[in-house]
């Protein structure tokens, strides 16, 4: 089901345990390596997302037989870096991995290719890889912007029996592809990398892999590659793919942000043995202070009893995992500098811009440099404010931000895109995290309910939402702007930038305007409930309304706190008195205001606005069911408040 967003509420403990998907790294490498292969390679716990589809669909493409039986173990038969298919268009999305590594093995395999991928792929560059193929002889041409894919591929004529160079400092990406296409040369080969190499971890990684099959790479430093003449891939037969390393970040920093000793964050999959260079994830969270144990193929992480500290570090090594820490950081004493992380600028997204911003909507100071970021954490005078995360189709974005749902409630955006390494992460998560709780009061008018709730918030120290407020100030707000209650649009518009402020005693500010009395007036009350009609008014403050639900708990009452604000409450209370009982409520009410008042009118009224509420086609009034039903028709307010009491100290 394809979702724009999804909230979170603030979140308070992690713990428990997790297995790894497959590393999106080594799926992509080792699937390659298969189809160069001779033989037939069966690869277990390989991981399923897009990325590695992308890659999967190419291979088919090109001929190969590349499929899972049902206990999901794959089986992909080499060609003997001979493709039964010579000439095909393959569209890679965006993924990197595959991108790379099929220009470079397509440029060398004698056959007519177009590689193309999303908007995005066009923008990420190419060019350092196609100038040190076309060394090799390679025939490739730009098919729109010079540098960047699309690109034609022609059969090679190779001419190489010397040297290639290549540069290393934008992408360890390029040198991957190159060296794991030489041995479709035939010939020795040796490589030099011009410029520093960064992300040497996964040049490490491809060497390893491209061992498994056979072939060997003598490295001298991270400098000369060279590969010799005559050098043929072979199936290893059975492959195993380690847990995901970079994914495993974001569970260590659950656990270094909130998981007891007594029950700590554990990721198995990865460990000690990995051979993904972003498992040294593992030292900076530590270095934050993080208490990490290592085993060879698990790790496990719990909070410090001192809190999380800030550090400077070079992240050059773990680029990706690294995102992790910027988000990390919001949690530490002192400010955190990730240093040399240029590359993430030419990632799925400018990752430097993106994380600075969103970290900004979230009210931290970050500082962001060409190849720098600066997170200062929050204090008491720059809290962090609850806010919507775009993710930038950027899998790593939606990930790590959600990490930040331990400091303010939020939502994040597209949270789909995810699925480019880990489809399941956000179920994955929510089965290791405790959120604040919530009580969700639902019930007709004038049956008690806001009472209630704001006492039971009172008595366990909880926030508390009257969400009836919001949409009396949007109605507000929207006569004074000369905003008509029934411009849905308009309202709508108004209701998303509300600048409004709530008091610990119930005051109520609009525009910096107190405005608790003024809402509480008939009009008001008949334009909040005309505006309350509007479905994108209600979308509108949805958000704002999740955004009460945090630390330590909330208590929230309205029609549609538990159906549709807060579905997951564990209590949900429908409060509700017989109308006799309300319209005699109503009625002393208004004597004691000094107010005239009928009790046949007042009871035909509520029983008028009751049949509306419940047949009215946007959040209708209904007892959800599993919500308990309170009926106060015999009890007195201080009962009904126990009894909730008394439910939620059950639960
Ligand atoms: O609870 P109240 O009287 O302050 O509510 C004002 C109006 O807003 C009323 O017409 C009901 C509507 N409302 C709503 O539709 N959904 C809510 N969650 C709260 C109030």
């Amino acid at each position: 089901m394809f979702m724009h967003f999804l909230d979170f509420p603030q979140l308070v403990r992690a713990g428990g345990t997790v297995r790894l998907p497959g590393s999106k790294s080594i799926s992509n490498r080792v699937l390659l390596l298969a189809a160069l292969a001779e033989g037939t390679t069966e690869i277990h716990n390989l991981l399923l997302s897009d990325d590695t589809a992308r890659m999967r669909e190419a291979l088919q493409a090109l001929g190969l037989s590349c499929a899972a039986d049902a206990s999901g173990v794959w089986r992909v038969e080499g060609c003997g870096g001979r493709f039964p298919v010579r000439q095909a268009e393959l569209f890679l999305g965006n993924a990197g991995t595959a991108f790379r590594t099929l220009t470079a093995t397509l440029a060398l395999a004698g056959g007519d290719y177009l590689l193309d991928g999303i908007p995005r792929m066009r923008e990420r560059p190419i060019g350092d890889l196609v100038d040190a193929l076309r060394q090799l002889g390679a025939r490739i041409t730009y098919t729109a912007n010079p540098g960047f894919p699309p690109l034609r591929l022609a059969p090679a004529r190779i001419e190489a029996n010397g040297i290639v160079r290549i540069r290393g400092n934008v992408s360890s990406q390029f040198l991957t592809g190159l060296i794991l296409a030489l041995p479709l040369t035939g010939v020795r080969v040796t490589v030099e990398v011009e410029g520093e190499l960064i992300s040497r971890p996964y040049v490490d990684m491809t060497l390893k892999l491209m061992q498994r099959f056979g072939v060997t790479v003598e490295r001298e430093g991270w400098r000369r590659f060279t590969l010799p003449a005559g050098a043929r891939y072979r199936t290893p037969g059975v492959f195993h793919v380690e847990g995901d390393a970079s994914s495993a970040s974001y569970f260590l920093a659950l656990g270094a942000i909130a998981a007891l000793p007594e029950n700590p964050l554990r990721v198995e999959g990865v460990g000690r043995a990995a051979l993904q260079g972003d498992v040294r994830f593992a030292d900076a969270i530590a270095a934050m202070g993080g208490v990490v144990t290592m085993e060879e193929t698990a790790m496990t992480a719990h909070a410090p009893a001192a809190g999380l500290r800030g550090l400077t570090l070079d992240c050059n090594a773990i680029p990706d995992a690294a995102m992790t820490l910027a988000v990390a950081a919001l949690f530490a004493r002192g400010e955190t500098r990730l240093a040399n992380i240029a590359s993430w600028r030419v990632k799925e997204t400018d990752r430097i811009a993106a994380m600075a911003k969103e970290l900004g909507k979230l009210g931290a100071r970050v500082e962001e440099g060409a190849d720098y970021l600066v997170i200062v954490p929050p204090d008491a005078e720059h809290p962090l404010v609850p806010a919507a995360i775009a993710t930038y189709d950027d899998h790593r974005m939606a990930m790590c931000f959600s990490l930040a749902a331990f400091a303010v409630p939020l939502r994040i955006e597209d949270p789909g895109c995810v699925a480019k390494t880990f489809p399941d992460y956000f179920e994955r998560l929510q089965a290791l995290v405790t959120p604040a709780p919530v009580i969700a009061v639902d019930g007709p008018t004038a049956s008690g309910k806001g009472t209630v709730a704001a006492r039971v918030a009172a008595a366990l120290g909880f926030h508390y939402l009257d969400s009836g407020a919001l949409y009396r100030l949007t109605a507000l707000a929207a006569k004074e702007a000369g905003v008509d209650w029934a411009d849905e649009a308009g309202v709508a518009a108004l209701a998303a930038r509300l600048e409004a402020r709530f008091g610990a005693a119930g005051e109520i500010w609009l525009n910096g305007r107190e405005v608790s009395a003024e809402i509480r007036s008939e009009a008001m009350a008949s334009g909040a409930s005309r505006v309350a009609a509007l479905p994108a008014v209600r979308e509108s403050l949805l958000f704002r309304q999740r955004a009460f639900h945090r630390a330590p708990g909330l208590v929230g009452d309205g029609r549609d706190m538990a159906s549709v604000v807060f579905p997951a409450a564990p209590l949900k209370v429908f409060l509700t008195a017989s109308a006799e009982v309300r319209a005699e409520r109503r009625y002393r009410q208004l004597r004691a205001r000094g107010e005239t008042a009928d009790k046949a009118v007042l009871l035909a009224d509520l029983r008028a606005r009751d049949a509306r509420d419940m047949n009215r086609a946007v959040a209708p009034l209904r007892q959800e069911a599993d919500a308990r039903w309170l009926d106060t028709d015999t009890l007195g307010i201080e009962e009904a408040v126990a009894q909730v009491l008394a439910w939620f100290a059950e639960r």
